[in-house]
């Protein structure tokens, strides 16, 4: 019941992101993304770590709206679509397969955490977030310039 409630809530929230028209949009939005990624690592990692109340539903909450980041991310990295502000390396494109394999493994790895998180079994939540939040930093090792 919660599950379909929060999902209704946060599909209204994110068809609000439109899709690019120009390649160089697709920086601002996919930021925009990753933003949300990171500010729901972040609120779970405090969770984890006891500097925050655990609670199981924050996960799933946190969960579902990754997950709605993700959907259609790989669309805002149009080839070439690197340089400037962004932080996006070239070799993206030249390794697209694995790039999107990365992609994939991050997708996966929300969803454990989603079920885990549905169940309420905070054992399986905080070993579901571990691999989610390596699967984060794996991408960015091979793919994302240090500012
Ligand atoms: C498939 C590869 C990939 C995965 C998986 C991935 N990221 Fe990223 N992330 C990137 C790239 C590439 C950039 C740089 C984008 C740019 O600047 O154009 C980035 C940028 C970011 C940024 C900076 C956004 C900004 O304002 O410029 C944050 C925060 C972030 N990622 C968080 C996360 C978190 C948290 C996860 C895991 C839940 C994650 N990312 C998973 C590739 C990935």
């Amino acid at each position: 019941m919660l599950l379909k409630h929060v999902t209704i809530t946060l599909l209204a929230s994110v068809l609000l992101i439109a899709h690019p028209s120009w390649a160089n949009e697709a920086f601002e939005l996919r930021a925009e993304r990753m933003t949300i990624l990171g500010k729901e690592t972040k609120s779970m990692a405090a969770m984890v770590k006891g500097r925050t109340e655990f609670d199981a539903d924050d996960f799933l909450y946190g969960a579902l709206h990754m997950h709605m980041a993700m959907d259609g991310l790989l669309q805002l990295f149009p080839a070439g679509s690197h340089g400037g502000d962004s932080a996006a390396k070239a070799k993206i494109w030249d390794n697209w397969e694995d790039f999107t394999a990365q992609a994939s493994a991050t997708a996966d790895a929300i969803a454990v955490l989603a079920i885990a998180a549905d169940k309420g079994n905070e054992q399986a939540i905080r070993q579901a977030f571990g691999k989610l939040a390596k699967s984060c930093s794996s991408c960015h090792r091979k793919y994302r310039n240090k500012h």
